[in-house]
């Protein structure tokens, strides 16, 4: 696999991607996004990848789209850079497996963008998160007004969207953006534990779980009730659903194959 921005390790079950755009606090532009759609697709094809742990270092996670690509351009670049951006994110959130961001330093703009399209965000102390388009004349476009909102509540919401304020990780907690904050030297330990969690979930059911959740957010709940009905039955023809109750039954613990 040909990447230049992102590294990707596979190791027991997990992918650990790294944005490796350092001197630039992983900014993303083009090639980066490209190079995250390359690992999207790695992630929903291979098998032997179970969860999926997006990174940065220790400055930053990703400090935003690239504000020099950006400045050069016009309306079209502006276009062509937020139908990338939407593609590749959505993809990332609708990615048949758990994700977790694991976020150290800034997640500012496109990058809290990329938080949001996760799982579970886990947030070292350091972390600082943001969406200061608005400071730039511009407002977020990979997704920021549509997701935080739906995350956190509307008045934190608009605080970052509308005023371009940064928060810091016990700020972050307190308002639901993140799940848990750590200090930075245990953050990919942190990960890695609940990595170790999902991967002994019966993957149907989490892959179920986070289908009916996903789904369900961007429906009524009428349709989401069906989805989610829908779901439960079919997880009746799965191996995974026999031994968990069996082995409840049976006073022991089950021992799931995903199937
Ligand atoms: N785009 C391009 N380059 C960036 C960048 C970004 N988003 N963020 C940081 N960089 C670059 C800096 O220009 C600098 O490069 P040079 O050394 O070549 O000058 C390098 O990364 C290091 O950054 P700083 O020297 O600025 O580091 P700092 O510690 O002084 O400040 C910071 C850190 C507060 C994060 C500051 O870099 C900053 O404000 N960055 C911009 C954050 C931002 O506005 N993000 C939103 C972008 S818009 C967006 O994301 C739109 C969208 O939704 C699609």
């Amino acid at each position: 696999m040909d990447l230049r921005y992102i590294n990707l390790r596979v190791e027991d079950g997990t992918a650990w991607v790294q944005f490796n755009r350092p001197e630039k606090l992983n900014a993303l532009n083009p090639d980066v996004f490209r190079d995250l759609e390359t690992v999207v697709a790695q992630c929903e094809q291979d098998d032997d990848i179970r969860v999926v742990v997006l990174m940065g270092n220790e400055k930053a996670f990703v400090a935003g789209a690239d504000i020099g690509h950006m400045a050069k351009g016009d309306i079209k670049t502006a276009c062509a850079l937020t139908d990338l951006s939407m593609r590749v994110q959505e993809r990332l959130a609708d990615l048949p497996k758990p994700t977790i961001a694991a976020i150290s330093g800034y997640a500012l703009g496109g990058g809290c963008e990329v938080a949001l399209c996760c799982d579970f965000r886990l947030a070292a102390d350091n972390a600082v998160f943001g969406l200061p388009e608005i400071t730039l004349g511009i407002i977020p476009g990979g997704g920021g007004t549509q997701r935080l909102p739906r995350l956190v509540n509307l008045g934190a919401a608009a605080k970052m969207i509308m005023l371009g304020e940064m928060i810091k990780s016990e700020e972050a907690l307190r308002i639901g953006l993140v799940e848990k904050v750590v200090p930075l030297k245990n953050l990919k330990e942190e990960a890695r534990i609940l990595a170790s969690k999902l991967m002994e979930m019966p993957f149907m059911a989490l892959r179920a779980g986070k289908t009916a959740m996903r789904k369900g957010l961007n429906t009524s709940l009428k349709d989401g009730l069906q989805i989610e009905q829908n779901l439960f039955c079919m997880l009746f023809g799965t191996e995974d659903q026999k031994e968990g109750m069996t082995a409840f039954l049976e006073k022991r613990n089950p021992v799931f194959k995903s199937k």
